[in-house]
């Protein structure tokens, strides 16, 4: 009876929170702001170049769109897939990384199917990490490695990644560091295009088997190189299977991200762990997308990359015409640049999208060390980046 009298304000100040503390743990979402001055641009009617997004612009190559055309027709697939990935999926991805990176795997316990590498990436906390463990994260980073720590119970500790060390982590900071569960690496590296040489790997696992830490190295841009350069996996250093997964992903290499399909390779009770988390929460990936997915190993991914290749040529030349210092990018397609002296990335980035309608990633977006650079990201058409770069270089904020 009392409930009926209440008034409208009286129940919604006697409810319950309905957010859950845990989602207090996670940092301010610093895109907000830029958010909202995209929003309030479109309003006007500006014609905004989108350069922030990591999204390419570019089709799925027509073979795998055939080849899902034909799978989607299958009533097999019209059913619950098998938790781990298809065996004949996993089959495929075993024998293309024998082929890539030398490196042998089981099919039946050292690949795991993933619903995109996000989901691998953000559930590996809960999988391995107990809570106030320590997981090592780098900065300048993609968020979901912190973020999805943070929701796990895990204190987060970062490490930095510099340009003077061309943005690999500084060994002697990371062996300060104290004692670690996890550490997340990515090379290729988001957001700052560097690439990392086997000789890497293998002194980072050597220090990560010292320390009996565990590793995951993000590869989801792992075909998007440049100049010949292969990346490497960090699975083909001595010792690697013992401490190290890798993920991959179908997004980048295939221009795929809608698809949602990726996959985890490398130690297989770190794989189990991850697996058990997912048995409770999903049902793995629609099986004509892992079908599509297994045609498209097989296939060569050229023109993607030539494309990409292209346009970082592009952005390259504009920037350096602009006097804007950055980063020769080895892979991804990101490029990584310096914000002019006297502004935070974050002005800068509102600054273009108020001024001239181009928005670019704000680098304190990904960390404290990318305060002072900005990204730009190649997934929209060359014509559109090279005018976008045009119209930043227009306002002469290098120059003065
Ligand atoms: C470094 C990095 N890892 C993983 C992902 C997630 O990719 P997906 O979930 O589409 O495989 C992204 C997406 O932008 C990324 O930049």
């Amino acid at each position: 009876m009392r409930l009926i009298c209440m008034s409208h304000d009286e129940q919604k100040t006697s409810r319950r929170p309905v957010k859950a503390a845990r989602l207090d743990r996670l940092p301010p979402y610093l895109f907000d702001e830029l958010d909202k001055a995209k929003k309030r641009a479109v309003e006007k009617g500006a014609r905004v170049i989108d350069l922030a997004v990591g999204d390419p612009d570019l089709p799925t190559p027509a073979r795998i769109v055939e080849k899902m055309k034909e799978a989607v027709g299958n009533p097999t697939h019209h059913r619950y897939p098998g938790y781990v990935g298809s065996p004949s999926f996993r089959r495929a991805i075993a024998s293309w990384f024998k082929v890539r990176f030398g490196v042998t795997l089981d099919a039946d316990h050292e690949v795991l199917v993933l619903i995109g590498s996000k989901e691998g990436l953000g559930h590996l906390p809960m999988a391995v990490v107990n809570d106030g463990e320590t997981v090592l994260v780098p900065d300048p980073g993609y968020p979901v490695y912190e973020n999805m720590s943070l929701m796990a119970g895990a204190e987060v500790r970062r490490f930095g990644i510099y340009e003077r060390t061309s943005f690999l982590p500084d060994m002697a900071e990371l062996e300060a560091a104290g004692d670690a569960k996890l550490m997340f690496m990515n090379y290729p590296n988001n957001p700052t295009g560097a690439v990392v040489s086997a000789a890497f790997f293998e002194s980072l696992v050597g220090f990560a088997r010292r320390r009996g830490v565990f590793v995951c190295n993000d590869a989801a841009y792992s075909e998007l190189t440049f100049d010949g350069f292969r990346s490497p996996s960090i699975l083909a250093a001595e010792g690697a299977m013992d401490c190290a997964i890798e993920v991959h992903s179908f997004s980048k290499t295939f221009n795929m991200t809608g698809w949602r399909v990726g996959f985890a390779v490398g130690n297989r009770e770190i794989l189990k762990a991850l697996a058990q988390v997912k048995v409770n929460l999903d049902s793995s990936v629609f099986g004509a997308v892992q079908e599509a997915a297994e045609a498209a190993l097989g296939m060569r991914y050229d023109d993607n990359l030539r494309a990409f290749d292209r346009r970082r040529s592009i952005a390259l030349a504009k920037l350096r015409e602009m006097g804007c210092h950055f980063f020769t990018p080895g892979g991804t397609f990101f490029v990584w640049a310096r914000v002019p002296e006297g502004m935070t990335s974050m002005e800068l980035a509102v600054f273009l999208l108020e001024r001239v309608g181009v928005t670019v990633a704000p680098g304190s977006g990904f960390g404290r060390n990318g305060e002072g650079w900005f990204r730009v990201a190649l997934t929209r058409p060359d014509t559109e980046i090279a005018e976008g770069l045009e119209r930043i270089a227009g306002l002469r904020l290098w120059t003065s």
